[in-house]
This record gives structure tokens, C-alpha cells and sequence, in this order.
């Protein structure tokens, strides 16, 4: 008989470094991670992006290199974006043979090799035309300023098969046109690239969280893209989204960001029958750099709770500007 009349004491399960190890849920491995990289056409060394201290824009050269390193950290897989010299209106570096992001795939396949034959990172590519337009917009404007969904859905296709040729195993549309998913199957499939797999970023949100990758990609966009992606306050429609996506094929569905919408996360998750991805986005990476640069957070303690919160919520993959420290932390 208690003498407190304290029957249930969950502290036992905390009590040493051992116990509370047994006793936890959720646990980070590098495999679950996936880095994104950015590669700039042309550039003669690395640039630092001021708003994502620790992340540059890589040369063709380095970017070599810092896949080797995912590789050698056991990485699950890189996601690839490329910066081009020449940008005009459709954007058509970005299924150029010779484009920036097709030439950063075929570095990224030979680096992603590991020394000891252990499993390759997946190489992946953003398949978007935001990077390779001059107006800065996810698809095909019209002269009246629309973005024209279904003139992009053409533009997204050619893309995914000009990154499935240079080797991507993963193409990963994050425009928000409506079928892009279907489209690019059935555009893969013809092509013979029957095998390349799809991620969809699913439940994409106009956020304010993308303004530093803005900078990592020299974005030229003037306004916002709240005609393609979703207004934050909605999560009905974010799984609507994901089940499209699910039935147009999708081997993947990603909710972006992770971290103001776990919610959305966890919805999906309990309802998807292929693996679920978060992107804990750019913005969410400054947030904690700034702090910690300021001496306010635990720099360390914070990345590792903002990620594990992230597959807690229901991911079982994130793409997270972290992926690196966090394999070494975990080391
Ligand atoms: C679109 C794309 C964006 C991001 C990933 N893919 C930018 C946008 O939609 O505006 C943002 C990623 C980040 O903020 O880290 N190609």
C-alpha cells in the first residue's frame, strides 16, 4: 500500500540516462535524413548564403564533395536544386541535357559511392521551374500574369525525364500544379524510366518559412504564390492533396514546412500508405541559427528537438539542412 496514495509514477521511466533510452518512442537515424544541396552554374568557389550560416551554394566541384560526405554519414539520400546562369520565361534549363541540376545529378550519382559498399544515398531533384525561370514563379506565366497550370504540367514532365536520364532515382515535383503527379508518372513510363520514383510535395504551404532559400537560390520573384500553394490555415485541404497525389501515383508525399504544420503531418501520416517525407524548410533553419548565434537557444539541443518533433509528428523522412550534424551527433 502507497503510503502517498501515488500509484502511478511515470518519473521511474526517467530516472537514468539508461531508462529514459529503453523507454523512448521516437529516435533520430542519419538513414531517415536527407540533405538538401544547392548548386550554382559557374560559380568559382563555394558561396556562403548569408541567411543559412553553415550553407553555401556549391560548385560543381564541392558539391561533389559534400555528397561524398552524406555518403561517408550514412545519409538516406541528397536533394538536389540547381541555380542556372541564363534564365528566360519557361525556364528550359531546367531539362537542358547539359543543365546545372542534370550535371549536378551525375556528380551526385558517382560521389553518393561509399568506400565501404555500404548503401548509396538516394540522389533526388527538385523538379520545379522556380530556379530556371526569370519571373521567378513555379510554372508558365501568361501574358496576363497567370501561372497557367496545364502549359506547366508539360515543362514538369520534360523535367523529369531529363533528371531520370542524368540518374535521379527520386524526381520531386514542389510547383503545386494540379496533376503534376500523373503527368510526370505517365511521362516517366514512356521514356522507360518506369523505376524512377516520385515525391510529391503534397501539402505545399505559401509560407514565410521559404525567404531564406530565396537567397540560396537568387530567386527573382516578385510577389507571393498563393495561387499555387496553400493558404497555412488550411489542413482539410492539405490532406485532400495527399490523397490526390497518392492516387495520381506518388511513391512519396511530403508536407511542407514541418514544423507550424505537425498537425497536417500527423493527419496524413495516419492516412498514407506510402512513406511520409517533412521538409523542415529554410526558414525554420534560421530561426534556430539566429537564436543560437545569439547565445539564446542551445543550438545542438534545438536541431535535435525540431527533428525528432518532426518524425514524432508522423515523418518518417526529413529533409533538413541539419542532416549532417545531426549524423555526427549521432556518431
Ligand atoms: C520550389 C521550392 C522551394 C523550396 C523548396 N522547393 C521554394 C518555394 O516554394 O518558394 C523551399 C525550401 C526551403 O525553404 O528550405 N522549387
Amino acid at each position: 500500500m502507497s503510503t502517498t496514495g501515488i500509484v502511478y509514477r511515470p518519473r521511474r521511466l526517467r530516472a537514468t540516462p539508461g531508462m529514459r533510452r529503453l523507454a523512448q518512442e521516437t529516435r533520430l537515424h542519419p538513414a531517415d535524413l536527407i540533405l538538401p544541396l544547392f548548386v550554382k552554374e559557374g560559380l568559382l568557389e563555394p558561396q556562403p548564403i548569408a541567411s543559412m550560416p553553415g550553407q553555401v551554394q556549391h560548385t560543381e566541384e564541392s558539391l561533389g564533395k559534400a555528397v561524398a560526405q552524406a555518403a561517408e554519414a550514412g545519409l538516406g539520400g541528397v536533394m538536389l536544386f540547381g541555380i542556372p546562369e541564363r534564365r528566360d520565361a519557361t525556364g528550359t534549363q531546367g531539362d537542358a541535357e547539359d543543365g546545372i541540376l542534370q550535371r549536378a545529378i551525375r556528380i551526385a550519382r558517382q560521389a553518393v559511392e561509399r568506400a565501404d559498399g555500404g548503401p548509396a544515398p538516394v540522389v533526388m531533384a527538385d523538379t520545379c521551374l522556380d530556379e530556371f525561370t526569370d519571373h521567378g514563379h513555379c510554372g508558365v506565366v501568361t501574358t496576363d500574369g497567370r501561372v497557367d497550370n496545364d502549359a506547366t504540367l508539360d515543362r514538369y514532365a520534360r523535367m523529369a525525364v531529363a533528371q531520370a536520364r542524368a540518374g535521379a532515382e527520386v524526381v520531386s515535383p514542389s510547383g503545386m500544379m494540379d496533376g503534376q503527379v500523373a503527368m510526370i508518372r505517365e511521362a516517366l513510363d514512356e521514356a522507360g524510366f518506369e523505376d524512377t520514383a516520385i515525391l510529391a510535395y503534397s501539402a505545399k504551404y505559401a509560407s514565410a518559412f521559404y525567404g531564406p532559400f530565396r537567397d540560396a537560390v537568387d530567386s527573382q520573384l516578385q510577389g507571393d504564390r498563393r495561387t499555387y500553394q496553400m493558404d497555412p490555415g488550411n489542413a482539410r485541404e492539405g490532406l485532400r492533396e495527399a490523397d490526390l497525389d497518392l492516387a495520381e501515383g506518388a511513391d512519396f508525399v511530403m508536407v511542407k514546412p514541418a514544423g507550424s504544420y505537425l498537425d497536417v503531418l500527423r493527419a496524413v501520416a495516419d492516412r498514407s500508405d506510402v512513406p511520409v517525407a517533412a521538409y523542415q524548410v529554410s526558414g525554420e533553419y534560421a530561426m534556430i541559427e539566429a537564436a543560437a548565434a545569439n547565445g539564446w537557444i542551445d543550438r545542438r539541443a534545438a536541431a535535435l528537438e525540431s527533428v525528432t518533433s518532426i518524425r514524432r509528428a508522423g515523418a518518417d523522412l526529413v529533409l533538413t539542412y541539419y542532416a549532417l550534424d545531426i549524423a555526427a551527433w549521432l556518431a
